[in-house]
């Protein structure tokens, strides 16, 4: 009857309290020496920098039953939001539930459950399994004709400025990640240069002094994103500029349709000349950088910030995810469930400012409220299932973040909620 966790980020930790306040036999597993995944910065799955804080405000990201102390700043460093999961383990007694140093290898149907093989010690059967192993951490890497002399490396393995040191410097990539390594790089680098290619909207972290992204999650009815997306646009348009006048590409899609870029410091630096704009690489020429408008540039090093893949190694067969091939993702409903009933949940599988560690605790209690109520073949739970299986039915919606697991939060939360709700009676 016990249910097995794979890792111990923000997700698994979610999942392991999760079940264990709704009475449910659990046992986490991670990889990592401690918990945290992503936060606990220099671990091998971890993609953080040294210089990372978080883009998302202290009170609209901690878990709504952990808040982060008061006297911390709005946007903490990685250091302190580390400190923040161990505190949050410790508090809820999780350390207990979870086996460190140990990482699933594989992943097999087994009877009515799923056999887990481990990187050492004996195999173990689960009736269920929650899949909480994050989807930042397998880089995703262009595939760039030519040969280069120089030095290629991807974000993952980026953690401190030293490296750029007297260097011409090529980033790539207009994500949080490639805004934040522009920074850093402007400070030590003898060039920078920022290859970029489609456009995103920008917003401050702060406005009037607050966190910038508090007032959302003050709404007492959700507003569509189409309507927010309208109503937010030209404010930021008026705060910060359209992305266009730094010379950056127009966005093609509404502000609320993907994470937007949470970083003024870049475009301060794009406005004073400290770092020049490039198009997508052509190709690679020895000690060149051929951009497509045929511009070429000597570099001595290119860091590319071109985002990840979403892996599971050790799951042999994908379609039991619901595997999509064209969009290289499980389908999920809810980002959680696949279509058929086998035991398998994901956590944490999404993208979409403003979702939080609240977000993932909601999936965490979604779960646990299903596989409650399948033990007791409630009514409510093959309620659910027919939901499940309707909206597997459905084309899926294109989103435009690629892989379809962009969420709105607002809505996100707000369908959680009322899954939960429905589960509990
Ligand atoms: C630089 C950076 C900044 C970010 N900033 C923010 C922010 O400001 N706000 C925000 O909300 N989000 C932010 N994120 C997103 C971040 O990924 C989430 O906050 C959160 O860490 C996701 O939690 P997770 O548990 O799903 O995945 P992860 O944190 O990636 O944890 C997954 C865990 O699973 C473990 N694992 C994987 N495979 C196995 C296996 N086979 N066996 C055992 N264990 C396994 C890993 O070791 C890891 O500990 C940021 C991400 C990065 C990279
Ligand atoms: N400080 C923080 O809190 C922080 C910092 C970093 C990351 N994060 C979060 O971590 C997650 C991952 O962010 P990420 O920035 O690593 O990945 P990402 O959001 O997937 O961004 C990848 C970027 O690379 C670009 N790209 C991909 N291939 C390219 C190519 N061949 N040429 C040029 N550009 C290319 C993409 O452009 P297109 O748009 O054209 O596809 C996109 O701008 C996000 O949720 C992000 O918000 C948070």
């Amino acid at each position: 009857m016990t249910t097995l966790v794979i890792g111990a980020g923000p997700a698994g930790l979610a999942a392991v309290k999760s079940l264990k306040e709704a009475g449910l036999p659990v046992q986490g597993v991670e990889k990592n020496s401690d918990v945290g995944g992503q936060w606990l910065y220099g671990a091998p799955p971890s993609a953080v920098y040294a210089s990372t804080h978080l883009i998302s405000s202290k009170g609209t990201t901690a878990y709504a039953d952990f808040p982060m102390p008061p006297d911390w700043p709005a946007y903490p460093h990685q250091s302190l939001v580390s400190d923040y999961f161990k505190s949050f383990a410790k508090h809820f007694d999780l350390y207990s539930d979870i086996e460190f140093n140990r990482e699933v290898r594989s992943l097999e149907p087994h009877g009515e459950g799923w056999r887990a093989t481990f990187n050492e010690g004996p195999a173990h059967d689960y009736t269920s399994v929650i899949i909480a192993n994050g989807h930042l951490s397998d880089p995703l890497m262009p595939k760039i004709a030519g040969t280069f002399d120089g030095k290629v490396m991807h974000a993952k393995d980026y953690k401190t400025p030293d490296i750029f040191d007297g260097k011409r410097v090529l980033v790539v990539g207009m994500g949080n990640t490639g805004c934040d390594i522009v920074v850093d790089a402007i400070h030590r680098a003898k060039k920078v240069l920022w290859s970029v290619r489609g456009g995103n909207h920008f917003t401050p972290k702060f406005l009037a002094g607050k966190p910038a992204d508090e007032g959302n999650h003050k709404a007492k009815f959700v507003i569509p994103k189409w309507l927010r997306s309208r109503l937010h646009e030209p404010v930021l348009r008026f705060l910060v500029g359209p992305p266009e006048r730094f010379g950056l590409p127009k966005p093609e899609h509404r502000l609320y349709d993907r994470t937007p870029i949470v970083n003024s410091l870049v475009l301060q630096h794009l406005g004073q000349g400290d770092v020049a704009l490039r198009k997508p690489i052509g190709e690679f020429r020895g000690n060149k950088v051929v951009f497509t408008d045929g511009a070429e540039d000597e570099v001595d090093l290119v860091l590319l910030a071109t985002g990840y893949e979403i892996t599971f190694p050790f799951l042999a067969d994908l379609n039991a995810l619901s595997w999509q091939h064209d969009a290289k993702a499980p389908r999920l409903f809810l980002n959680v469930f696949p279509k058929d009933d086998n035991g398998l949940y994901v956590a944490g599988l999404l993208e979409g400012a403003g979702v939080g560690w609240p977000g993932r605790a909601l999936q965490s209690d979604l779960i646990a409220a299903y596989i409650k109520a399948k033990q007791s073949n409630s009514a409510a739970a093959s309620d659910f299932r027919h939901r499940i299986e309707a909206w597997h039915a459905r084309a899926p919606e294109k989103d435009r973040g690629g892989h379809g697991i962009f969420v709105d939060f607002l809505q996100y939360k707000r369908d959680l909620k009322r899954e939960i709700a429905r589960l509990s009676v």
